[in-house]
């Protein structure tokens, strides 16, 4: 190895800007509640729950004991083949808090491999039932679904597909939902607006049903900058992958898990899909972890049309990983026993004053919230993208608030458990901030 004696070149880091980061790092040391410390010693109140995770903040006494406990007790065993008593009660506990008969769960061990487990799952049931024509899968312009290959198929973010050449073929979108000139500032979903489901339809025309696999859709889009959907938007899809026989699969790997104050925005939106992919707060961003739910009569399909033997030739190492369960375990209890779903209903109404009254400052210009998220659009300076929004982020975290910036769009997304008094906070910080960068 080439040693230099610069200490950060040799970690690749993800979806960041490498030369800048090492240019001026920030650095995290530990962390506890709702506050990271960085290696200079400064708190940082963590505005973005991680990365839309860390739903309990850090650190929570009960969730540290069970990871330490598990790890003490069984380390690792194979998924494939074998079992361990907790995976099946933590599949029991989601199943529970899914809706309707979305009882089955298929463990994962992130976002995106929830994704590719869903659109697999879904080709495989159409083939199972004798409509193997059905391969297609729809997405929309500006979704996110991760980073596997088909998880960038069905995503809309030009940078995430642009370099990595040929993609799933057979795939569309539908266009984005949502228009500034009558939308910007909505507080929660905006009016409807129902052109955008209908283009469902004409698309839907366009390859014939019995090519269609699945539409696949964020309920709330949250990486592109927190996207509420128009009110009927999200049933009306549902009425016509119906009608149509295509699947619809709610990536709900930021919004399931009390995002919304609700176990999933299925629940809160009350439309059901046929899978939902989850990740981050399934076990508050403590070991990587994922799951996919799906209805009774997809898994019921894969029971009754195989031959004996396995049934879906899929699978993860890690899915249902000791670590991940015994922390999930620990997690969804806590959101059940202190309640933490109720007090995102409870504070949301707060936080929502709070984001559209940093609407007020001259530089926004929109402002979108559900739930405990939200997404803010700064006016550029000068024409160049990113140019005041990069600027906020950074002078944020300067000022002690961590948040997630995309193209001119900042997201505010604190842990589950914040109170008024945090929210309040949040806004001094972010005031502060805005007033700093100018
Ligand atoms: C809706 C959605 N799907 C999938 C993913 C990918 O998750 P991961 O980064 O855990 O692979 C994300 C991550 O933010 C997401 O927001």
């Amino acid at each position: 190895m080439n040693h230099t004696n610069d200490t950060l070149s040799a970690y690749w880091m993800p979806f960041t800007p490498n030369r800048d980061f090492k240019a001026n790092p920030r650095m995290i040391e530990s962390a506890d509640g709702l506050y990271y410390k960085t290696t200079d010693g400064r708190e940082v109140f963590d505005g973005s729950s991680g990365l839309w995770c860390c739903a309990l903040g850090h650190n929570h006494p009960k969730v540290v004991e069970a990871i330490r406990e598990q790890a003490g007790r069984l380390d690792y065993v194979s998924p494939f083949q074998f079992g361990h008593p907790a995976a099946f009660e933590l599949a029991n506990m989601l199943a529970d808090d899914m809706p309707e008969d979305l009882d089955h769960v298929f463990f994962t061990n992130s976002g995106s491999e929830s994704v590719d487990t869903a659109l697999k799952i879904a080709t495989a049931y159409h083939r199972l039932r004798g409509e193997g024509t059905r391969t297609r899968f729809i997405g929309r312009v500006n979704g996110y679904h991760g980073v596997g290959f088909g998880g960038i198929s069905v995503g809309g973010m030009v940078n995430n597909r642009k370099f990595f050449g040929s993609l799933l073929t057979g795939v569309d979108h539908m266009p984005f939902p949502y228009d500034s000139e009558t939308m910007a500032f909505s507080r929660g979903e905006p009016e409807r607006r129902d052109d955008y489901a209908e283009a469902l339809e004409q698309i839907i025309a366009l390859h014939d049903s019995s090519t269609i696999a699945a539409v696949i859709v964020e309920p709330v889009f949250g990486s592109a900058g927190v996207y509420v959907p128009p009110k009927g938007y999200l049933k009306r899809l549902r009425e016509i992958t119906e009608k149509h026989g295509i699947l619809l699969i709610f990536d709900e790997v930021i919004t399931a898990f009390g995002r919304l104050g609700y176990a999933t925005a299925a629940e809160r939106f009350g439309v059901t899909p046929d899978i939902i992919t989850t990740a981050k707060a399934i076990n508050s961003g403590t070991v990587p972890m994922g799951a996919v739910a799906v209805r009774k009569g997809i898994y019921d399909t894969f029971m009754d049309q195989t031959e004996s033997g396995i049934e879906l030739f899929h699978g993860y190492t890690y899915s249902a990983h000791p670590l991940a369960v015994a922390a999930a375990i620990a997690v969804q209890k806590i959101y059940k026993d202190e309640g933490i779903y109720e007090n995102v209903q409870e504070v949301e109404g707060y936080f929502e004053d709070m984001a559209h009254g940093l609407g007020e400052e001259e530089v926004i210009t929109d402002v979108r919230n559900i739930g405990l998220m939200c997404g803010l659009t700064f006016a550029q300076k000068d024409g160049v993208p990113m140019s005041r929004s990069g600027a906020i982020f950074q002078r944020a975290y300067e000022n002690g608030l961590k948040i997630r910036v995309t193209a001119d769009n900042v997201a505010i997304a604190p842990p589950l458990t914040v109170t008024k008094s945090d929210i309040d906070k949040i806004g001094d910080l972010m005031r502060q901030t805005i007033r700093d960068v100018g």
